[in-house]
């Protein structure tokens, strides 16, 4: 073949790929999951375009980072300026709150993205050049109560997805007094094993110290192993506001670990930072991480806004959840397949078809004409739920008999209530779904009364806006 997708970047295709993680239907699920647990937290949805000028990475994420010096896809437009795909989110967001001067709109902003991120990274299990991450972001709020919701979220969406066993491991790297006399201490600590270390670590030590802590040189790590540890300069109020995270965390009932040896691959946080892994994964076994980041819109020019937040690799997470046999919804199905004998036939499918698709229910036709066997063998490729075969006998009597698939069972239909029941039937588990999520949360009578009322309020007011319609239309008589 002359054209293949790039290394490390893939196809989502809607059936039957080689690797099932990259069915359309599962992408979609999941991110219906993020978009529902994003309202039920009051996140909105901001989108940014796929590359910015390469200077605000290289100031917002770190010019020493191996994001912005060794990963990003850059190059220099027609115009002569330097760009870069989009390696990460935080940064395209802040520079989005600066430029519209959200800050001018409302004290509190909290936003997520669901979008494709750009890293030249080594090939591996994984880890891929365009991965898709969904992001938050709460813009606004320095407490501790804005971190532990934001880790509270991550954990929601992985539970709600059904994930299982994963580790949660928090930390904090202080405020900028505590990271001072933590920089100062790692300086002194590792000017002694200068010689032994990384060149890349070499360089780091002049211009970023605190960049060696994420080596993946085994020398340096090994160095690292007896460094001292931001824990040991923290100031009291990191460490009242670490505190806090973590009682608040424990009050809800989410289970974690305080892990010091967090390192993010990213220069721009500050406070907490935690990161979630998966043991399924292997060895990019982080899932998702995230933290508080409130120097970065400062840093950016904009005011001088605090903010805390997080991201988490989709693919990684779909991986997670097949290699742990999660349920997930079925891919889309049709549910009603109509194959036409004759061309009288195929007009009354069309119109048929039409009508159907007006009242929302997933239907097909056959357009080939083929022998019916072979569209019957389509049909039930398709995974359609019904069938029903129209030729000149169903055209007369305007009926169709109605195939179930999966039974067999034969219904006689006309072709007037054909949509109509089709509509219901495919609503009926919606229903039944809707009316079991009712009736589960009535375990109290105060539960209970308090759905009544509402539902008296809305017959109330319905009897009211009916009442108004009658004396409008009485009066219009009166009228004429
Ligand atoms: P990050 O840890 O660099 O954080 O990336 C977040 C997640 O994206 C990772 O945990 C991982 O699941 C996924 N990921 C990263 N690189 C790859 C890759 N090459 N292939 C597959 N998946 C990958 C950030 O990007 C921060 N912006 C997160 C954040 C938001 N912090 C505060 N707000």
């Amino acid at each position: 073949m002359k054209y293949k997708a790039a290394p490390g970047v893939f196809d989502i295709l809607p059936k039957d790929p080689k690797e099932k993680w990259r069915c359309t239907h599962i992408w979609q699920y999941v991110e219906s999951v993020f978009r529902e647990v994003a309202k039920s937290y009051g996140f909105q949805e901001i989108r940014t375009p796929a590359f910015e000028r390469t200077e605000l990475f290289a100031r917002g994420v770190g010019e020493t980072t191996d994001i912005v010096s060794k990963e990003m896809y850059t190059f220099e437009d027609r115009g002569g300026r330097m760009m870069s795909l989009r390696p990460e989110g935080t940064a395209p967001v802040m520079r989005a709150y600066i430029e519209h001067q959200l800050q001018n709109q409302a004290p509190v902003h909290k936003l997520f993205y669901i979008e494709p991120m750009f890293r030249y990274e080594r090939q591996q299990a994984g880890r891929y050049r365009q991965h898709h991450q969904v992001g938050f972001e709460a813009i606004g709020n320095s407490s501790p109560e804005q971190d532990a919701e934001v880790i509270d979220l991550c954990y929601t969406i992985y539970q709600k997805l059904g994930l299982k066993d994963l580790q949660v491991m928090i930390s904090t790297l202080g405020d900028t007094e505590s990271r001072l006399a933590f920089k100062n201490a790692l300086v002194d600590y590792l000017k002694t094993y200068e010689e032994d270390l990384s060149e890349d670590s070499k360089v780091r030590l002049k211009v970023n110290p605190l960049r060696i802590l994420d080596s993946k040189d085994p020398k340096d790590q090994e160095i690292l192993r007896g460094a001292p540890s931001i824990h040991d300069f923290l100031t009291e109020e990191s460490q009242i506001h670490f505190k806090t995270v973590c009682v608040i965390l424990d009050s809800l009932g989410i289970r974690y670990e305080v892990n010091k040896q967090i390192v993010r691959g990213l220069d721009y946080y500050n406070q907490t930072v935690f990161e979630v892994t998966a043991s399924q994964l292997g060895a990019q076994n982080s899932i998702g991480g995230g933290g508080r980041y409130d120097g970065l819109i400062k840093e950016l020019g904009g005011p001088d806004v605090p903010a805390t937040g997080f991201a988490t690799g989709i693919e990684r997470i779909i991986q997670t959840m097949l290699g742990q046999g999660v349920k997930i919804p079925d891919a889309y199905r049709p549910v009603i397949f109509l194959i036409p004998l004759g061309s009288e036939a195929k007009a009354t499918c069309i119109h048929l078809l039409k009508e159907l698709r007006t009242e929302g229910v997933p239907s097909e036709m056959d357009y080939s004409g083929r022998k019916l066997g072979k569209v019957m063998h389509y049909a039930n490729q398709i995974r359609a739920q019904y069938v029903a075969v129209i030729g000149e006998e169903e055209i007369k009597n305007k009926k169709i008999q109605l195939k179930e698939m999966e039974t067999g069972d034969i219904s006689e239909v006309s072709f007037e209530e054909l949509s109509h029941l089709l509509y219901f039937e495919q609503q009926a588990s919606e229903y039944m779904n809707a009316i079991e999520r009712l009736q589960h949360p009535f375990e109290t009578i105060q539960q209970a009364e308090f759905f009544m009322k509402k539902l008296i309020h809305s017959i109330e007011y319905t009897k009211q806006t009916t009442g108004k319609l009658q004396e409008a239309i009485e009066k219009m008589k009166e009228i004429l």
